[in-house]
C-alpha cells in the first residue's frame, strides 16, 4: 500500500479496506469522495453539480473494478450489431448472420458459487414468507403500466439466458411453507452451462444485448424476415394498428416469447413507428430500395427507443434532480441540447453526450450484458392482478380521468388468450388503460402470487406443459448463476455492507422473517429480496444498490455501440432520421405521432410513464445545475 493508503485507510470501512488497499492513487481519491459521501452525505440531496460528480466518479470507479470479461477474445465477442451494420456498411466482417447471435454474459462482480447452498434457505420458503403479494402496494401518480410494460420490452430486446434443454430440475416446496405455494413442486429447464476460456463457466444470452430494438426486428436474420413486408422497408401490422399472426396464430413479432399485453401493446406501437420513418426516408431517398429503407429505419427506430428510454423512463423511474440532469449529460452532454443541435459533438463525450462520440468505449472489456444486470432487473412486482380497462369512447372530462369498464385478471391477458383479448379491446383502449393505471411497488410482499403459477413459453412463443412458481424460480436462478448475495453484492460494488438486519428495516414482522429464514447472518441474504427490502431514496422506485447496477450498463450500452457513436451520422441514419431522433424527447412524442387524440383527451401528465391525469410539471425557475437532488425534477 502507497503513503496514500496508509495514511488514509482509517477513512474507510474494514470490509472495503482491501479493494481499497490495491487501487491506484487516483482511483484512490476518487474513491476516499465516493465513500465518504456514502457514509457522510447523501449525494441525491446535493447541489446538482455535486451529485453528478459523485455519479461520474463511482461510475469510473466501476469501469475500472466492475467489468469482467467472461471467455477469452473469440468466445465471449458479441458480434457488433450485426444485420444493421454489415446491411448499411456493405463490410462483411461485420456480419455475422451464419452465427446465433449469442455472447457470454459478462460479470459485474466475482462469481459466488453456492454449491451446497442453493436451496438455502429454500426458495419456496423466501417466496412464501417475503415476496408473495398481501395487499398490492403501487406507485401512485409516479409510475405507471406503460412504464412497467416498458421495460419488460426492453428485457425482450437484451437478455435472455439460454437453458439446457437435456437438464431438467425439480424445485419441491417444504413441508413447512407447502401451503402457501400454489405449485407444490414445479420443474424448469436449469440454465445452460457453456465452458469458456481459464476454467470459466459461461452463460449464453439468446438475445443480442445491443440497444438494436430486437423485441421488434428479431435477434437472428430468421426473426428478421418473419415481420418484414419487402416493400418499402416497412413491417407486417394489422390495418387495425395490432400485431399480425402467423398460420399457428403466435404474433408476428421480433420476440415472441412470454408475451403479454403490455409488450405486445409497445411491440405494436413502434412497429407504426418503424413505418412512418419508412415513409419519410422513401420520401426524402425515392432511389432507395426496400432493403436501405428498412435497414436506416431500423437504425432510427432503435435509437428513439434509446433516447426514450435515458431522457424520458429513467427519469420517470428516479425521479431525483440529480438524475434528470444525469440522464441528459449521458444523452446531450454538459452542453446540453440546444448546443449539440447546433455544434454537434466535441471530443470530450462529458460535454456533448455518449451519443455520437468519434469511438466506441468498451472500457477494455467488450460490451456484453450482465449476470447482475439480469439480477436487478428481476421486476415482477411492478406487474398488478389485473387491468383496469377504460372507456375511451366516453366523452372526455375535465380531470382527463376515463371512466372503467371492466377488469381483467392478468393471467387473462398473456399468451394467446392475452392476444385475443387485445384484438377485442384495441390498441388505443390498451395504451389508455395501462397509462391511467399505477404499476406495482418493487417492494418485499408484493410478487404477484398469480405468477406463482405461470405457464412459461418456449422461445417460438408455445406454452411450456409445466408451470412454475416464479417468486421462487426468480431466486433459484441468481443462486444458480453465483450472482453474489445482498452484502457480497455491495461489498464488490463498494458500496457500505449492512451489520444487522436492523439496518434493513425496522418492521418487527419483517425482522422476525428474516431471522426465521436466515437467521443471524446477513450475508445469506438473497440480492433480490435485499433490493426489495432497501430503504428507497427519495422519488426512486428501485433500489440504490440496483441504480449503481443501472448507472455502469445504462453508459455502456451506448458508448459501446459503433451505431450510437462512430455510426451515429447522416451516413448512416440519413438526414431525416438524425432529425427524426432529434427532435423526439420522450414517449409522449411518439403517441403524438400516431395517436394524438389520446393524448389530447386523456393526458396531462408531462411524461406518458407518470399517470396519465399526472398534472404537468410546472417548469422551475432555477436552472437544472443551480437546484438541489432532492426535489420535484420540474421540466426543463
Ligand atoms: C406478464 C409479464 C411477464 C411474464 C409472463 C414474465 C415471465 C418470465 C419468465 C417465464 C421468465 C423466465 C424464468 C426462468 O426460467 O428463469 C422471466 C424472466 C425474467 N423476467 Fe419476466 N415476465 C414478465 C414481466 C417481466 C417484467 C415486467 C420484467 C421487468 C424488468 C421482467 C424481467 C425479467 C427478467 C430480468 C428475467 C430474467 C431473464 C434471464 O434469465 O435472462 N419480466 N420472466
Amino acid at each position: 500500500m502507497g503513503l496514500l493508503g496508509m495514511a488514509t485507510s482509517w477513512l474507510v470501512l474494514p470490509d472495503l479496506r482491501p479493494v481499497y488497499a490495491k487501487m491506484s492513487f487516483f482511483h484512490k481519491l476518487m474513491f476516499l469522495v465516493v465513500h465518504l459521501s456514502d457514509r457522510f452525505w447523501k449525494w441525491y440531496n446535493a447541489p446538482v453539480v455535486l451529485g453528478l460528480l459523485y455519479l461520474e466518479l463511482r461510475r469510473t470507479l466501476h469501469q475500472k473494478y466492475n467489468l469482467i470479461a467472461v471467455g477469452n477474445a473469440k468466445q465471449y465477442e458479441t458480434p457488433a450489431p450485426p444485420l444493421r451494420m454489415e446491411a448499411i456498411s456493405g463490410d462483411a466482417t461485420l456480419q455475422h448472420n451464419d452465427q446465433p447471435h449469442h455472447g457470454f454474459f459478462g460479470r459485474n462482480t466475482e462469481p459466488q458459487p453456492q454449491k451446497g447452498q442453493i436451496l438455502d434457505p429454500h426458495p419456496s420458503a423466501v417466496a412464501a414468507k417475503l415476496l408473495n403479494r398481501k395487499t398490492l402496494q403501487d406507485y401512485g401518480q409516479q409510475f405507471n403500466m406503460i412504464a412497467a410494460s416498458w421495460i419488460n420490452f426492453m428485457i425482450h430486446d437484451w437478455i435472455d439466458h439460454q437453458e439446457n434443454l437435456d437438464e431438467e430440475v425439480e424445485v419441491t416446496a417444504p413441508s413447512s411453507v407447502a401451503a402457501q405455494c400454489p405449485l407444490k413442486s414445479y420443474k424448469f429447464f436449469a440454465t445452460k452451462k457453456v465452458a469458456a476460456s481459464n476454467n470459466v463457466i459461461g452463460h449464453l444470452n439468446t438475445r443480442t444485448p445491443w440497444w438494436d430494438a430486437s423485441v421488434i426486428y428479431g435477434s437472428n436474420k430468421k426473426a428478421e424476415d418473419r415481420v418484414r413486408t419487402f416493400r418499402d422497408g416497412k413491417l407486417k401490422i394489422r390495418p387495425d394498428g395490432w400485431l399480425t399472426s402467423d398460420e399457428n396464430d403466435v404474433p408476428v413479432s421480433g420476440d415472441v416469447r412470454n408475451l403479454w399485453v403490455g409488450v405486445s401493446t409497445l411491440q405494436s406501437l413502434f412497429i407504426a413507428e418503424h413505418n412512418a420513418v419508412c415513409d419519410t426516408i422513401k420520401k426524402a431517398n425515392p432511389k432507395f430500395n426496400d432493403d436501405e429503407i428498412f435497414q436506416r429505419a431500423r437504425l432510427v427506430t432503435a435509437a428513439v427507443l434509446a433516447k426514450i428510454h435515458t431522457i424520458d423512463w429513467t427519469t420517470q423511474l428516479l425521479k431525483n434532480n440529480v438524475l434528470l440532469a444525469a440522464m441528459r449529460v449521458n444523452w446531450y452532454g454538459l452542453l446540453g441540447k440546444r448546443f449539440k443541435d447546433t455544434f454537434g459533438s466535441l471530443p470530450l463525450s462529458l460535454l456533448t453526450g455518449l451519443v455520437g462520440m468519434k469511438k466506441p468505449e468498451d472500457h477494455g472489456v467488450p460490451y456484453s450484458l450482465t449476470e447482475e444486470f439480469t439480477s436487478v432487473y428481476r421486476l415482477h412486482p411492478l406487474l398488478p392482478d389485473k387491468i383496469d380497462i377504460k372507456d375511451i369512447k366516453s366523452s372526455p372530462s375535465q380531470s382527463y380521468t376515463p371512466k372503467k369498464i371492466e377488469e381483467i385478471p392478468m393471467p387473462e391477458l398473456l399468451s394467446d388468450k392475452g392476444n385475443d383479448k387485445a384484438l377485442k379491446l384495441g390498441l388505443k383502449t390498451l395504451l389508455t388503460s395501462l397509462g391511467h393505471q399505477s404499476a406495482g411497488a418493487l417492494t418485499l410482499f408484493n410478487y404477484p402470487t398469480w405468477m406463482r403459477e405461470l405457464t412459461p413459453q418456449n422461445e417460438d412463443g408455445t406454452d411450456r406443459p409445466e408451470r412454475v412458481d416464479m417468486a421462487s424460480l426468480d431466486i433459484y436462478r441468481d443462486r444458480e448463476r453465483s450472482v453474489a448475495r445482498y452484502n457480497q453484492l455491495r461489498r464488490s460494488m463498494i458500496m457500505p455492507t449492512i451489520k444487522k438486519w436492523e439496518d434493513l428495516t425496522d418492521d418487527v414482522n419483517t425482522l422476525n422473517i428474516l431471522r426465521e429464514l436466515y437467521g443471524n447472518n446477513v450475508e445469506r441474504l438473497d440480492l433480490l429480496v435485499g433490493l426489495l427490502l432497501e430503504k428507497k431514496i427519495p422519488g426512486f422506485a428501485i433500489s440504490e444498490t440496483a441504480f449503481f447496477i443501472f448507472l455502469i450498463m445504462a453508459s455502456r450500452r451506448l458508448e459501446a455501440d459503433p451505431l450510437f457513436t462512430s455510426h451515429f451520422n447522416e451516413g448512416y441514419y440519413t438526414k431525416e432520421g438524425l432529425k427524426w431522433v432529434n427532435t423526439t424527447e420522450g414517449l409522449k412524442d411518439v403517441l403524438r405521432r400516431h395517436h394524438p387524440e389520446l393524448v389530447g383527451d386523456w393526458m396531462t401528465a408531462s411524461s406518458a410513464f407518470s399517470l396519465w391525469n399526472t398534472p404537468p410539471e410546472v417548469p422551475s425557475g432555477i436552472p437544472l445545475y443551480l437546484r438541489w437532488g432532492a426535489g420535484s425534477p420540474a421540466a426543463h
